[in-house]
């Protein structure tokens, strides 16, 4: 179980299947992220039919509403939800920095107000553990701590010991070995603390590895070195995951860089703000331009929405505020990084992926639309 095997590779980039029990995906791989056990305004049935493989968590959400029992007793999130396929749950400790107010970080763990009702939580990395063992995912996260950006950096190499501790403490307590913990690594952009992190981290030779700590409000100069520094000391025979990154040339970056597994909230996100993306940039559904355009929003997507839907259809709806148009462009949207993760693929596949991205960035970024 959650052997990872690599087929094809291109300089750092690689296309590999990752076994897990509730099936084989390839990587590189997006995941769409499903917060509160529902990718928004999305059915099981869409995300299989656009290529979702893996779907995301949240400890965080969860626990507070509905509380993981209640999806224990639906046989975790597979059955809470109805899509059968695999899911990745998120430790928590992101979502508290991001979302729990007035909290307070000990050795012992994070105690936080909810964001729901304002009632004190206590997260720690047993209990974090025990609701991800509840939730059921095929992959949990260590609970960590993520910096926030620009920290001191005595704070991040604090933080990133504590982490390692917190990565003992939850191995410790981890009971079921039908769920991989991936372990974090941190470190900022410093390249000297992310190596700390990556000594303390290796020896504990989890199924795979996430690069923690960015896409937190750093420049791209600045996390780009990062990710490189981290994945290319990361083993070759296991996942790497970049954590919360989802932009299109952010995919294609990291998936040059050695990186498998990426999420984001972006597209769903965006899609509903009424954004699209496309080949050529990301087009703005609220502006006059689609009002009268008979196109599909892309030409070359196959989604529903562009099989079905003119520009000016959906800018109608978008105006209308009809529930139906941040579904179709998020939908889109969702199908526009997986069918991009599967031409990266096969560009690997066939040696042409520099080449292919390469062309990639000159059409996206030229794209004015
Ligand atoms: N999501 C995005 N970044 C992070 C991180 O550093 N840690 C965790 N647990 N989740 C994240
Ligand atoms: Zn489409």
């Amino acid at each position: 179980m959650f052997e990872f095997v690599v087929q094809q590779r291109e300089g750092r980039a690689r296309v590999a299947q990752f076994h897990t029990p509730r099936g084989v995906v390839t990587t590189p791989m997006f995941m769409p992220v499903g917060t509160q056990g529902t990718v928004k305004s999305i059915s099981p049935q869409e995300l299989s039919d656009i290529g979702s493989q893996m779907i995301l968590g949240n400890t965080y959400h969860l626990m507070l509403r509905p509380g993981e029992d209640l999806v224990e007793a639906h046989g975790g999130l597979p059955g809470f939800t109805a899509y059968p396929g695999p899911f990745l749950t998120d430790s928590g400790g992101f979502q508290v920095m991001s979302l729990g107010h007035m909290r307070k970080i000990t050795e012992e763990g994070v105690t936080f107000k909810s964001h729901l009702d304002g009632s004190p939580v206590h997260l720690t990395p047993e209990r974090s553990i025990q609701v991800q063992e509840a939730l059921g995912a095929d992959v949990i996260m260590a609970f960590d701590e993520c910096p926030p950006f620009p920290a001191e950096r005595d704070y991040i190499q604090r933080s990133l010991e504590r982490t390692i501790r917190w990565l003992e403490r939850c191995l410790k307590v981890k009971s079921r070995s039908e769920q991989a913990l991936f372990a974090i690594v941190q470190g900022g952009i410093h390249p000297d603390l992310r190596q700390q992190s990556l000594d303390l981290t290796l020896p504990f030779e989890t199924p795979g590895f996430a690069i923690g700590g960015l896409a937190v409000g750093e420049s791209k100069a600045e996390m780009f070195p990062a990710v490189s520094f981290t994945a290319e000391r990361l083993p070759e025979n296991k996942p790497r995951y970049l954590m919360g990154v989802g932009h299109p040339e952010d995919l294609i970056a990291g998936i040059a860089l050695g990186v498998d597994m990426f999420d984001c909230v972006y597209p769903t996100r965006t899609g509903r703000f009424g954004y699209a993306l496309t080949d050529d940039g990301r087009l703005n559904m609220n502006s006059s331009a689609p009002r009268r355009d008979m196109r599909p929003l892309d030409e070359t997507c196959d989604c529903y929405a562009c099989r079905h839907y003119t520009r000016a259809y959906l800018a109608h709806l978008l105006r209308a505020e009809e529930m139906l148009a941040p579904r179709m462009l998020s939908l889109h949207n969702l199908r526009y990084l997986h069918h991009l993760v599967e031409r990266a693929r096969s560009a690997i596949e066939q040696g042409q992926f520099t080449a292919w991205a390469t062309a990639w960035g000159q059409r996206y970024f030229k794209g004015d639309l």
